[in-house]
């Protein structure tokens, strides 16, 4: 969504607030549906959309954050960001991705060596 009004209002019931000043943003919806079997795989479904979002977002130059765990925990945010948008009650807001150009180049994380993390041919340890 990109309509100010909106976009205020859901940031306003994100509390502590963050990305204050991005313009548009993103929430992610889900249904805990069976897809195989009595199986169901909401959770590796949203988040394989979600990566995809924001390799999007960034390939289109803009960046973004994954906030779930801020907005799905015992206060839930998430329920009053879905009032907010009408969501119906089967659906499940799950993530908040806001889009936006950075202030600046965010700090890459420190990560282990590929060779330490991936493996051919059985695990090394
Ligand atoms: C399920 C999930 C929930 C997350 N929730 C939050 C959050 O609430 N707030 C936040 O700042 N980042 C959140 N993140 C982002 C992570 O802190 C981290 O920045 C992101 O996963 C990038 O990881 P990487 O450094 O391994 O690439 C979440 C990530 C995931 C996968």
């Amino acid at each position: 969504m990109d309509d100010p009004g909106v976009l205020e209002a859901l940031k306003r019931a994100i509390d502590p607030p963050v990305a204050r000043t991005a313009p548009a943003a993103i929430c992610v919806l889900t249904r805990r549906i069976p897809a195989y079997r009595d199986r169901c795989y909401a959770v590796q479904d949203y988040s394989a959309a979600i990566e995809n979002m924001l390799l999007a977002i960034v390939a289109l130059g803009y960046q973004s954050c994954w906030y779930e765990g801020h907005i799905t925990d015992t206060d839930r945010i998430n329920e009053k960001m879905a009032r907010i948008l009408g969501v119906p009650e089967d659906y499940e807001l799950v993530c908040f991705l806001p889009v936006g150009v950075a202030e600046g180049e965010p700090a890459a994380p420190e990560k282990k060596p590929f060779e330490e993390r991936a493996w051919f041919n059985g695990f090394r340890a």
